[in-house]
């Protein structure tokens, strides 16, 4: 059992990169993705325990309430969380919080890759893509040497009311607009975006993805498709595509990571 273990969901790449940068300052640290069911649920043998997240329509991405809930941790570890964000931190941290009672918790604006709620490239502060990479690398080492010193945040998280009304509002939202995926013909059929799906919606017919029922909306294939073919109605077509330059597609499919 690695010494650290940081569970992690991502969708364009920010927070996996943030979790490889912390664990590399920590050192011999296991990075378990929460893309889909993470593949390992004991924890309880772990210094320390980390979630890192973005903020997805105010509340938490995906099915990852659910999945901290299967998670088993020792009585005396050091739990820990960072929300990644575009505008705000949102009510995911307090949900964390309810669950495993945190010791830290923090978090930063980064490059936006939402494409219906926000206008893209919004960061706190403004800062072009190279400058905002920068900055999530100096916050790692930040975030990392709290960590290390066991620090412990004065306060709860926020409760963010609004929020969590927000996040309830959004997955209604989510399913009538994610009815709406179009593959125009840029298409090479590549198959990457079957194999970015967390949830296996995406199949192929006819040499063209298919989109099915299941999709939590990550929107990894959008944004990872090398031909920027697949839309949502109208709403994508004139915005640009954004995914962490650090990770690959490949990575974003991986289930767990060692480092250090
Ligand atoms: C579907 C979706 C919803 C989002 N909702 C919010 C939001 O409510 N508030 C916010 O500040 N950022 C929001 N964002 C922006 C992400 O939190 C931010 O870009 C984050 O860095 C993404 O991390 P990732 O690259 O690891 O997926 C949203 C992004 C997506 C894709």
């Amino acid at each position: 059992m690695s010494e650290n273990l940081i569970y992690c969901y991502s969708g364009s790449g920010n927070c996996l990169d943030m979790a490889k940068n912390i664990a590399k300052e920590l050192g011999d640290t296991e990075i378990v993705m929460m893309r889909s069911f993470p593949v390992k649920t004991d924890a309880t043998e772990a210094k320390r325990v980390g979630f890192i997240f973005p903020c997805y329509g105010g509340g938490l991405p995906g099915n990852v309430e659910s999945y901290v809930k299967a998670i088993h941790i020792g009585i005396n570890s050091y739990k820990f969380a960072i929300v990644q964000y575009a505008g705000y931190k949102g009510c995911g941290l307090h949900k964390i919080d309810k669950i495993v009672d945190l010791d830290y918790w923090n978090g930063m604006s980064n490059h936006c890759s939402c494409i219906w709620l926000m206008p893209h490239y919004l960061t706190v502060p403004p800062l072009p893509r190279k400058l905002s990479q920068k900055r999530s690398e100096a916050m790692a080492k930040k975030f990392a040497a709290d960590i290390k010193a066991t620090k412990r945040s004065e306060k709860k998280p926020p409760k963010g009311t609004v929020f969590a009304l927000e996040s309830k509002l959004l997955s209604s939202q989510n399913t009538k607009r994610i009815k709406k995926f179009t593959v125009n013909e840029n298409c090479v059929s590549c198959g990457q975006c079957a194999k970015i799906c967390p949830q296996g919606n995406i199949t192929y017919s006819d040499a063209r993805p298919a989109f099915g029922t299941n999709c939590i909306g990550c929107l990894s294939c959008v944004q990872y498709c090398p031909s920027k073919a697949i839309n949502i109605g109208s709403i994508t077509k004139h915005r640009a595509r954004y995914h962490n330059a650090n990770i690959t597609a490949e990575e974003l499919t991986e289930k767990t990571f060692h480092i250090g």
